[in-house]
């Protein structure tokens, strides 16, 4: 069964369930997206910094599916922030890419002590208009970094990409997000495992015969987030996909939620970059 896929504010589709490639060693970026691609997957999250574009773009060829099958993501590191720089550093992603066009190009990072973070917005608002990036969204926005950007331009993000797992759940920014319109995709889903020997996750594995991680990934999937686990083992990959026949139960999501903790595996946005 392929992904669901989740409807953006701008109309186009998304799959909710997708590849992350942070940390995948350039030298076996190829393969491990053409694997996943070939066993399912149909969305690749990169990243400019993550140094490994090329073999995104080469795996997507290497899977041997349609182009306009697979949805393709990547972001503008912070040093690539502002207007004119920012048109730069995805001319320079595509290229990397050898691609045309791409689905999804993000703001990796708010760094609002740079205070850029509007001319890049504006930056890839130029890229939609040119047919360079077919929807355009932020990554670790806060809430007053998205009402920023959408007061001053007019344009509302089609997603924010943000940590969330069961320790930081993030309750008050999906929120808002759902109130914006924008789609929330899940960035750590499993949460470096700290919550696998948590009790209602063990026993959310036990009742339905799935491992932690595959419970952990169909709870982001049940709160309506998008997701983007990475594996670099065909069986972690598998495992990950395999998430669409079964659910968690109405009192089992109840008991994830008492996990909160508000503890970040990652940066603070406010403070980061
Ligand atoms: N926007 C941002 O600032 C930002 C920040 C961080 C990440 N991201 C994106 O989000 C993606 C996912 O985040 P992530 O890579 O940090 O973490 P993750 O997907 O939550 O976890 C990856 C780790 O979990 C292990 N793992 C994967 N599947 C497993 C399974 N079924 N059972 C047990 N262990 C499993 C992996 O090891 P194995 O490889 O051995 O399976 C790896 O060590 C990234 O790849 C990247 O695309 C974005």
């Amino acid at each position: 069964m392929p992904p669901a896929r989740l409807r953006l504010n701008d109309g186009h589709m998304i799959p909710q369930l997708g590849l992350g490639i942070w940390q995948v060693p350039a030298g076996s970026t190829r393969d491990t997206v053409a694997s996943a691609l070939q066993m399912g997957y149909r969305l690749v999250d990169g990243a400019a910094i993550y140094g490994n574009e090329a073999g995104q773009g080469e795996g997507v060829r290497a899977s041997g599916l349609p182009r306009d099958d697979v949805f393709v993501t990547t972001k503008v590191w912070n040093d690539d922030q502002g207007y004119d720089a920012t048109l730069r550093a995805v001319e320079a992603s595509l290229k990397r890419l050898e691609m045309e066009s791409l689905e999804l190009c993000l703001i990796h990072w708010p760094t609002p002590s740079r205070n850029l973070y509007v001319d890049t917005w504006r930056a890839l608002i130029r890229l939609r208009e040119d047919g360079r990036v077919r929807s355009i969204g932020v990554s670790n926005f806060m809430g007053d970094h998205l009402e920023r950007i959408i007061g001053e331009t007019g344009t509302v993000p089609v997603l924010n990409q943000i940590e969330v797992n069961p320790r930081l759940q993030q309750a008050e920014l999906r929120d808002l997000h759902d109130r914006l319109g924008i789609v929330t995709q899940s960035w750590t889903p499993l949460g470096q495992g700290r919550s696998f020997d948590a009790a209602p996750v063990r026993a959310a594995a036990a009742r339905t015969g799935k491992t932690a991680a595959q419970v952990i990934l169909r709870w982001h999937v049940q709160l309506g987030v998008a997701v983007i686990p990475r594996s670099s083992r065909t069986a972690g990959l598998a495992e990950n996909l395999d998430i669409l026949d079964f659910a968690l139960t109405a009192e089992e999501m109840i008991a994830f939620a008492a996990l909160e903790e508000g503890s970040r595996c990652g940066p603070d946005p406010m403070r980061f970059g």
